[in-house]
């Protein structure tokens, strides 16, 4: 079939270009409308096979400051313990073996230069969390349902939804959170008691803040414990941690 162009100047070269021009915007309003339907993400440029929104299951800031605040978790874990080992609490030390930094004065640097990572890092997950709405993934958050899905769990009844949080992990996730942030926060104290009173003081001054730092250590090392327990006993689970994964919505 042949085709006729017209001659520039026209009155049918500008019939034409109208009607490009309509065919145009008609295109980009299906588009935009597609987008509102949920058959496109955002971007404009991702759908899936009949017409499915594709997701990320783990976008790579969560993955980034995931695995980083893993290393500088167990950093600081490992060179507090032979910290702590140098004026123990309680009746007990830890074992040489389990300790990072070999000595009190190695053991203070390790921590420190950790506890930058520690911080930034989660600077970075909070801001990115916030900005991002990824913290409604921990919501709805009731007593109820996390003894419910409680129960299912211990019974291994609970089933994991990929891409999605049950409310035992849920509540797991919060806790560590929180614990996080009173970590650092009786950990400034500990360290800087004069330029950084206030944390010092919130903490119930310094003796009480050693109990704090010592306690919010032990409710992360108690949910690393569980936390990589899950994993292993669900390890669908770890490659979308690593690679993002993805999921039709
Ligand atoms: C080798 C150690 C670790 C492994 C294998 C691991 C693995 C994972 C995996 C697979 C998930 C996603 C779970 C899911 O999709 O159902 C996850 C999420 C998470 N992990 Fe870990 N993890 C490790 C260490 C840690 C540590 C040390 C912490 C903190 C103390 C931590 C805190 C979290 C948090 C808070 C989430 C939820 C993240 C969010 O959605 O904002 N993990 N981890």
């Amino acid at each position: 079939m042949s085709r006729v162009v017209p001659v520039p100047g026209t009155s049918a070269f500008f019939a034409a270009a109208a009607n490009a021009d309509a065919a145009w915007f008609r295109c980009l309003d299906q588009n935009r409308r597609a987008a509102q339907n949920g058959n496109m993400n955002k971007s404009g440029n991702m759908t899936g096979a009949g017409g499915k929104r594709v997701r990320v299951i783990h976008p790579w800031p969560l993955r980034v400051t995931h695995w980083l605040n893993a290393v500088a978790i167990v950093m600081m874990i490992g060179s507090g313990w032979q910290i702590y080992d140098a004026s123990p609490l309680f009746g007990f030390t830890f074992p040489p073996l389990i300790t990072i930094g070999g000595w009190l004065g190695a053991a203070i640097a390790w921590h420190l230069a950790f506890m930058w990572l520690l911080v930034i890092n989660g600077i970075a997950y909070f801001a990115w969390g916030a900005g991002s709405g990824h913290f409604k993934k921990f919501w709805p958050l009731s007593p109820r349902q996390i003894l419910r899905e409680l129960g299912l769990a211990l019974t291994f009844r609970l089933k994991h939804e990929t891409g999605m949080y049950n409310a035992v992990q849920r509540f797991l996730y919060v806790g560590v959170l929180f614990a996080g942030v009173v970590i650092v926060i009786s950990g400034l104290g500990i360290w800087k008691p004069v330029q950084l009173w206030f944390f010092t003081d919130l903490c119930g001054g310094y003796f009480i803040a050693r109990y704090v730092h010592f306690f919010a250590m032990t409710a992360i090392v108690g949910f690393v414990a569980i936390h990589v327990l899950l994993v292993l006993l669900v390890p669908k689970t770890l490659p979308p941690m690593l690679t993002g994964g993805r999921i039709e919505t």
